[in-house]
């Protein structure tokens, strides 16, 4: 796992929260809710990889000042990939307004499960697509809370990549490094921004000790 490009917040106003997600006592309610504020935290950690100019400034005490702007936020383009991460897109949308929106729905067929020496592996079901305009200045913003093999993220990748936008970023809440390195490979310029890594998968391909389904738990089924 290439460290410098995976982001892991921490604090401990983000470790109660990751609390909260993996408290299987939280209601779909909070859980909600806490992913919804979660988007816009992780979206102002993720300003460290965004472009910026200097700028000066004058403060009202008549003190010219240097200053930064964030620069294209209206290049970025928040692709959540359907269901688990509408609240986090909400989220992301407060801190970056400007940013357009693609939606993918996208599935692994569960019965597809392959197991080998490398580890588990899913065929996806790609069923919606909905993309804008996405060229070589976009910043693509990948949005999957659980990220347990990146099957489905490397099925989403084949979409995008074939646009060479200038950088990818992945946003979710925990990640195994397994799918890290799987989904690092398949360009230079993805960057993670992730809560936790957690180690293992079950036989499933559920992320341990994880916080279950995230689709479930979010909308109560
Ligand atoms: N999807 C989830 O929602 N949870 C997991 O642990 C793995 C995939």
């Amino acid at each position: 796992m290439e460290a410098k490009k995976v982001h892991i917040l921490e604090n401990p106003y983000i470790s109660e929260k990751l609390t909260i997600l993996r408290d299987k006592n939280t209601s779909y309610l909070v859980f909600r809710s806490v992913l919804e504020e979660l988007g816009f935290l992780i979206g102002v950690e993720m300003s460290k990889s965004l472009p910026v100019v200097e700028k000066r400034i004058t403060t009202p005490l008549n003190v010219e000042v240097k200053g930064i702007s964030i620069t294209n936020r209206d290049k970025m383009i928040l692709i959540p990939i359907l269901r688990a991460s509408i609240p986090l897109a909400w989220g992301m949308l407060k801190a970056y307004p400007e940013a357009k929106m693609g939606l993918i729905v996208a599935r692994r067929i569960e019965e597809s499960i392959k197991t080998d020496e490398k580890g588990i592996r899913f065929d996806i079901e790609l069923s919606y697509k909905k993309l804008p305009r996405i060229d070589n200045n976009s910043i693509v913003v990948i949005i999957d809370p659980m990220i347990a093999t990146g099957s489905t993220i490397i099925r989403v990748l084949d979409e995008i990549l074939v646009y060479n936008p200038s950088k990818i970023i992945i946003v979710g809440i925990i990640a195994t490094p397994y799918a890290i390195d799987r989904i690092l490979s398949k360009a230079e310029n993805i960057e993670f921004y992730l809560l936790a890594v957690d180690e293992k998968l079950d036989e499933r391909g559920y992320i341990v000790p994880g916080l279950g389904d995230a689709g479930d738990r979010v909308f109560g089924t």
